[in-house]
């Protein structure tokens, strides 16, 4: 089944790196178009995709097709390809492009599903949320979640909270990373080597999710549990909401959802 990305930048390539490393998707069956020729054959060369010459032509090779380039692009792209695409299921990625703006757009003929994936795709830990007014057929129904399963965690939201979700897992990545680097940088101050910094912090936020995920205790208790009376811990919880944590995650998140993109 012969998949083509129509834009192969920073989410396409966390999502063949993330299928490479699984093989689920032959790299020889991935297709992709992007206007910087010279950039698109080195990404190909690396990651083992097949660069084609335009949109239209890797729709007409393509069994399935991602709409992978940015959300302003869209439109121009539909002008090329939109009779082409037709007769095949399309997934958009493109933020905002869901269900009811391409049905707009092309009409009701056009079969499609608006998913929205995350960069931690490339290692097999995503989040695909995955909208659930489609108009796929039964069968590819199941592949739009079969594709993705593999390189993350595939939830179905309904339409009106695929913006909120989106925000959480798709942006959620640069808070955690920032969160990373403050800490890391913490570390740095207090005399560990930056590299160590970064391994331990990133090492105790892979364990501190997993714990919460995989017991599915509330994220109150696990910290609780940390919090010995008097002791450590607690002075560093009560300095972090002295300087607004939660303020600062839930002003993060407004800002994002007031975005209109
Ligand atoms: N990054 C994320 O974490 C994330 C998460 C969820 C959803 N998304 C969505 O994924 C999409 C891509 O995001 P990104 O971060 O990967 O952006 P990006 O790195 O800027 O990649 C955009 C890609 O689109 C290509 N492109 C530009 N004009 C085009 C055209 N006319 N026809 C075909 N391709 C064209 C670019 O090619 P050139 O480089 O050759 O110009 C590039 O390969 C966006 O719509 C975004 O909303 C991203």
């Amino acid at each position: 089944m012969k998949i083509g990305f129509i834009g192969m930048g920073n989410m396409a390539q966390a999502i063949v790196k993330g299928w490479n490393a699984t093989r689920q998707q032959e790299a020889e069956e991935i297709l992709a178009y992007a206007p910087n020729r010279k950039k698109l054959k080195e990404n190909a060369e690396r990651l083992g995709f097949m660069p084609m010459d335009s949109s239209l032509e890797l729709v007409q090779a393509a069994d399935w097709v991602i709409m992978a380039c940015k959300p302003y692009q869209v439109e121009s792209v539909l002008e090329e390809v939109a009779e082409a695409l037709k007769e095949k299921p399309l997934i958009s990625i493109a933020l905002g492009w869901d269900y009811a703006r391409f049905l707009q757009t092309l009409g009701p003929g056009q079969r499609m599903r608006y998913i929205m994936p995350s960069t931690p795709a490339e290692v097999g830990e995503g989040v695909f949320l995955l909208e659930d007014m489609h108009n796929l057929t039964d069968e590819e129904e199941e592949i739009s979640r079969l594709l993705f399963a593999g390189i993350g965690k595939v939830l179905v939201l309904p339409s009106h909270l695929m913006g909120i979700g989106g925000t959480l897992s798709g942006c959620g990545p640069a808070f955690a990373d920032m969160i990373i680097e403050a800490f890391g940088d913490a570390g740095v101050k207090y005399g560990l080597p930056r590299e160590a910094a970064y391994a331990l912090v990133s090492q105790m936020l892979l364990g501190a999710a997993k714990l919460q995920r995989d017991t599915g205790k509330h994220p109150g208790v696990l910290k609780d549990a940390v919090c010995s009376p008097g002791g450590s811990t607690i002075r560093g919880v009560t300095a972090l909401e002295a300087h607004g944590l939660r303020a600062a995650c839930q002003a993060a998140v407004d800002a994002v959802m007031q975005y209109k993109a």
